[in-house]
């Protein structure tokens, strides 16, 4: 390749000045492709050429084709050593006389097909004709001029027999533009100051702007597909007037993740099968107010929720056994967002409306809990649960499944289900069940239920204040949404960072 002309334009301008049209490949045969086409687009935008592309194939000799081109077909190389020798040669002389044993060799097997030469009665090799017609010679002379041949099949012929090689050889035909012109004028890319003072800006010629331009690559970050779905669910809460509890904290005491809610201490999901205990801390303090602004009452919570557990409370008749502190206090990973939700029930019992009772109100979170779980292909140790709760005056169970349709309705999911559950902090609890039409099934997409009046009178909530609480996890939307079927695409070390990437904003369907 040469080396790069530093003013290819002006070349290209010059070559062009006494004819309205030229190839590339004929005036410009040693200039690389990018080059070229870098300087014919400089032109091209300022209309001083047109040029098109064209894409052509061509033959050039392999170096055992030059050579026939240079000397001849090795069987002529054969027949002409044989020939000059009249008394005949044996087959070493004539690989001497050659200097090339492949030579020698294929030329004589196909001199002798041709009938060209011959052996003599002493088995020496002679010519056996005058003269011969070195064809194969002619036509790659033909190729070598022209880079090609008038006939197709000895093109093929010769690159069958590997004496040449077909190339993509990519050219411009080049004709002058409407502002064809000698001299590429310099164009302003910005205009300066100075311009505008000397007056240079009159006379200055500005270069057009390239609408075509890539931009230059941002590389900016991506939002993770779980984000994108959380945006829509929290604006389906924001639109329906909730409020985003603070999910900050994901170590919780075992008081406000299990004890508050009822969970009793020898319940299977404490187990550290199922729950993953903090090892340094290992304990909390006790419930208490963190500065003077805190009002709750979290002794008389405390001793409630202890007196419930023990001998029952509030109507309720209690786990009967002996309830140990300690347990309460022992550190966790929240096992579910349903903690925070509690202690935000807790806090509206110190909350005070304009009738001076805990006013209505609905929270929602989204955010990570953590359970000790065998990962496999649709669980990890931790996903992410999205809480609702609803507190109100004398709120019924058919409230509860009206609100469930209207919620569920505005991300698509109709056709709702319920089936009696438990959870040991409402009373009643159902699943959620909708139809996917992709599975054919009926498919568990929350669990939900009214908290029970032990836990919400243990806080200092009136009796008549009714509580709805729902959750859900925000990866089976997801993996719903963007077609996962291993939760490890979507979390973890084996993510693809290209999918996140490109994968596209989540519109849920609402109806
Ligand atoms: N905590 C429940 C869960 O983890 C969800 C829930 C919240 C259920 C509130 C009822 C009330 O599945």
């Amino acid at each position: 390749m040469a080396a790069p002309t530093k003013d290819l334009t002006s070349e290209i301008l010059a070559a062009l000045s006494d004819k309205d049209s030229l190839s590339s490949k004929d005036a410009f045969p040693n200039i690389e492709f990018a080059e070229l086409k870098a300087a014919l687009d400089r032109l091209g935008s300022r209309f001083m050429v047109t040029y098109k592309q064209i894409d052509q194939e061509e033959a050039v000799l392999q170096p055992e084709g030059q050579q026939v081109a240079e000397n001849g077909s090795h069987e002529a190389r054969v027949f002409e050593a044989l020939r000059q020798a009249v008394e005949g040669l044996s087959v070493q002389d004539l690989e001497k006389a050659i200097g090339d044993k492949t030579v020698t060799k294929v030329g004589q097997g196909n001199a002798f097909k041709a009938k060209w030469i011959s052996k003599n009665k002493d088995g020496k090799l002679v010519a056996s004709v005058d003269s011969i017609q070195d064809v194969t010679r002619e036509q790659l002379q033909t190729v070598q001029n022209t880079r090609t041949h008038p006939e197709a099949s000895v093109i093929a012929a010769l690159k069958k027999r590997n004496l040449i090689k077909l190339q993509k050889i990519i050219s411009f035909e080049i004709q002058k533009g409407p502002k064809f012109a000698l001299e590429m004028v310099k164009e302003e890319t910005d205009l300066t100051a100075d311009m505008i003072e000397s007056g240079a800006w009159k006379t200055a010629t500005f270069k057009p702007y390239n609408f075509n331009a890539l931009g230059a690559d941002q590389h900016a970050g991506a939002l993770h597909p779980l984000m994108k779905v959380r945006h829509e669910f929290r604006n389906i809460f924001f639109e329906m007037g909730f409020e985003e509890m603070p999910t900050n904290n994901f170590v919780e005491s075992g008081f406000w993740n299990f004890d508050a809610l009822y969970v009793p201490q020898q319940h299977p999901a404490r187990d550290l099968q199922d729950t993953f205990y903090i090892s340094d801390p290992k304990t909390a303090d006790k419930p208490h107010a963190v500065d003077e602004s805190d009002k709750k009452d979290y002794d008389t919570y405390w001793d409630n929720v202890k007196a419930v557990h023990e001998n029952g409370k509030f109507g309720s008749i209690g786990y009967r056994y002996p309830w140990a502190a300690d347990e309460s206090l022992r550190l966790v990973l929240r096992t579910h967002t349903t903690a925070i939700s509690t202690a935000m029930l807790h806090k509206l019992a110190s909350q005070r409306g304009p009738d001076g009772r805990p006013p209505p109100a609905r929270y929602f979170s989204i955010d990570r809990v953590f359970r000790n779980e065998t990962v496999d292909a649709t669980h990890l140790a931790e996903f992410h649960q999205v809480e609702g709760v609803i507190a109100d005056y004398d709120l019924t169970l058919g409230g509860l499944m009206e609100f469930m349709k209207i919620f569920f309705t505005k991300m698509g999911i109709e056709d709702l289900r319920f089936k009696p559950a438990y959870n040991p902090y409402t009373e009643p609890s159902m699943e959620i069940f909708s139809y996917h039409k992709g599975l054919g099934k009926l498919v568990e997409i929350g669990n939900s239920g009214m908290f029970r009046p032990e836990m919400l009178e243990a806080m200092g909530l009136p009796p008549d204040m009714k509580v709805y609480g729902w959750g859900l996890s925000l990866e089976r939307p997801t993996m719903i949404k963007y077609k996962i079927s291993n939760i490890r695409e979507l979390l973890g070390h084996k993510v693809d960072l290209n999918f996140i990437e490109r994968n596209a904003a989540v519109r849920l369907d609402k109806n």
